[in-house]
């Protein structure tokens, strides 16, 4: 719907019994982690930075709530109101979309401020101009480990598209059961009763 790669999505993956959201704090990657500290994450589930890079690529489409970035664009330091790497109007615009976030905690943006419907890699086009929404988004740019991915994929989108699809096929057989444990979900996000 969204345009972007093809993949092949296997049927029958075999899920955990259970599902809590509370077991999944300190196994996500988190907007405020570090370069190396994202590396680690995806590293010690078998990708490689190429490919952290690249699956990052998802945030061409979707949203963030305001809370997940808050703390970039608000009394961000003494002499900053916002963080200097993002855009300084698109940090305003944000400031602007999040001025209601402590009686609305529902409020979001879009991650793709350019094409935020469609699946291109503008995501990667985005993040030199200072229009990433999170900092870790900022962060891909920033650090020598990543940045040349980020330009790669800025600049070939077939490439990204390529490696991307790649990518979601390996995501999707993490951490998969086998044999007689676990159980084929009828919904991905819940065990079946
Ligand atoms: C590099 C580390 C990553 C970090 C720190 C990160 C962080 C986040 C955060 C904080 C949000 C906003 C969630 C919300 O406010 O509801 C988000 C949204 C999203 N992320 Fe990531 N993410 C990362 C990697 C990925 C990967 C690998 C994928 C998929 C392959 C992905 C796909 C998405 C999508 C599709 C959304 C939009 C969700 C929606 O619209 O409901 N992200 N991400």
């Amino acid at each position: 719907m969204m345009g972007g790669p093809f993949y092949n999505v296997p049927l029958g993956r075999r899920d955990g019994r259970s599902s809590n959201a509370s077991a999944v704090e300190g196994t996500l990657p988190r907007p405020a982690m570090s370069i190396s500290q994202l590396i680690e994450v995806f590293g010690s589930r078998g990708f490689s930075v190429q490919e952290m890079v690249a699956l990052s690529g998802a945030h061409t489409i979707g949203f963030s709530h305001c809370s997940e970035f808050s703390s970039a664009i608000y009394n961000y330091s003494k002499s900053a109101q916002s963080d200097p790497n993002y855009n300084p109007r698109f940090a305003s615009g944000l400031q602007q979309a999040c001025a209601d976030i402590k009686k609305n905690p529902t409020l979001s943006v879009f991650n793709d401020v350019m094409t935020p419907n469609k699946f291109d890699n503008v995501y990667f086009q985005n993040l030199p101009k200072g229009l990433g929404v999170l900092k870790s988004d900022h962060a891909l740019f920033n650090d020598a480990k990543t940045r040349p991915l980020v330009e790669l994929y800025a600049n070939d989108q077939s490439r990204f598209f390529r490696d991307f699809a790649k990518a979601m096929e390996k995501l999707g057989v993490l951490g998969i059961q086998t044999g007689r444990s676990g159980e084929i979900r009828h919904r991905c996000d819940e065990s079946n009763y």
